[in-house]
């Protein structure tokens, strides 16, 4: 990718440009981000995925000032109690995470973010909201892209530094909103704003569409997270220096203690030292991140493909091409591949097949026909991952 090419989706701006005076430091307002978008799907058909079991959805309700929010899978009940045509008095949002799990074109318009690693892309999340409707003033702890589809909405974004949230409420809700700066965008219109920056976002329908947003979010672990993560990801794993290493605990030193009951300092010393010779490598760390990156989420589960032989696969392969299936999340780190928290490892001509299929979730026909011949390995992995469900035929 030419991260030296101004893109209009970045408003004229390089991607170079973009990261080193926005990502991460200033909001950017981008008028006509995508010209001529007004959405990838209807409230209808956000509705119904609402009410899939495999979707995650909420309803977030202001009924006189008072926040309510309720967690889907939802059916038409759910939809009918919520007021047509909202006032001051009661107003709600319907957002729906993921969809870029369940819808192609989605997943195509996440891609358009290629400019920022895979491994710190989360999902597409896509709300609805009647007039006046949205989740409140709050902030969120991660980069968001906000892209309009149909409708307006009114951003609003503060800079505060007081981030106190309403006691109780069941999301994160700013006490207090002080307006710095807002705009009404319009559909194709996008505003990227960075972590912990309070903001606020209206639905503006003036009677006529309503308001869908589309959130491009990124994933931040929480540095405790990653710690507890890698521990757990390590537990068989880790290893002492063998130099290092003096067999068993040993305790030629002991001396009589008023309390045979009590843990004596010296036993938490030597452990102590022992404990410290616990070590890990720059690759243990790779490993980790390879893995628990592209570690589907608990609800996300792939359909395995009909079985056939592998050479039947191989044949139908070369002639269609694969893509990754929707849900799938591919990294790699040199030589090693991680396809839904499995790892594999290829060089040459098969790890550059590799890296197109996760960069660009799919290989066409010919790569695979000009790699010929097809290193066996390769295609033993192939022919494994889509059994699995991870790829298909393109
Ligand atoms: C939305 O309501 O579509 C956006 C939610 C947000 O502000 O993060
Ligand atoms: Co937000």
């Amino acid at each position: 990718m030419a991260h030296s090419q101004a893109l209009e989706l970045l408003g004229n701006i390089t991607p170079e440009q973009f990261l080193n005076e926005y990502w991460h430091k200033k909001p950017l307002l981008i008028r006509r981000a995508i010209p001529g978008f007004t959405g990838l799907l209807s409230p209808e058909e956000l509705a119904g995925l609402a009410c899939e079991d495999d979707v995650q959805s909420r309803i977030i309700e202001e009924i006189h000032g008072i926040w309510h929010a309720k967690h889907g899978p939802f059916n038409e009940e759910d939809f009918a109690t919520l007021p047509e045509a909202p006032d001051s008095e009661h107003r709600w949002t319907l957002l729906v995470q993921s969809v870029n799990h369940f819808l192609p074109e989605a997943s195509a318009l996440l891609q358009q973010f290629n400019f920022i690693p895979h491994a710190r892309l989360d999902d597409l999340m896509v709300s609805y909201a009647p007039d006046g409707g949205g989740v409140g003033p709050h902030f969120d702890s991660y980069d968001v892209f906000l892209l309009q589809g149909q409708g307006k909405r009114l951003w609003r974004i503060s800079e505060q530094t007081d981030l106190t949230l309403i006691d109780g409420a069941p999301l994160r809700i700013l006490q207090h909103f002080d307006t710095a700066q807002e705009w009404l965008l319009e559909a194709g219109d996008m505003l990227y704003l960075p972590p912990h920056l309070a903001h606020w976002g209206i639905a503006v329908s003036e009677g006529k569409t309503d308001c869908m947003t589309y959130s491009i979010g990124f994933r931040a672990p929480k540095e405790q997270e990653l710690a507890t993560e890698f521990l757990g990801f390590m537990q068989d794993k880790l290893s002492i220096d063998p130099a290092a290493l003096t067999g068993r605990y040993q305790d030629d030193d002991l001396t009589p203690q008023a309390h045979p009951a009590e843990i004596n300092e010296a036993m938490v010393q030597k452990v102590e030292s022992i404990l410290k010779k616990i070590q890990w490598s720059k690759q243990d760390i790779v490993a980790f991140l390879g893995t628990y990156l592209s570690e589907p989420k608990p609800d996300v589960l792939f359909e395995p493909n009909k079985k056939i032989s592998k050479r039947n696969f191989v044949e139908k392969a070369k002639h269609t091409g694969l893509v990754l299936d929707i849900k799938s999340q591919m990294l790699f780190s040199e030589s090693t591949f991680y396809l839904n928290a499995e790892a594999a490892d290829f060089t040459g001509v098969s790890a550059s097949l590799l890296q197109t299929l996760a960069d660009n979730r799919k290989l066409d026909a010919n790569d695979l026909i000009t790699a010929h011949p097809l290193n066996e390995h390769l295609l033993q992995q192939l022919y494994d991952w889509y059994l699995a469900g991870f790829i298909h035929y393109a």
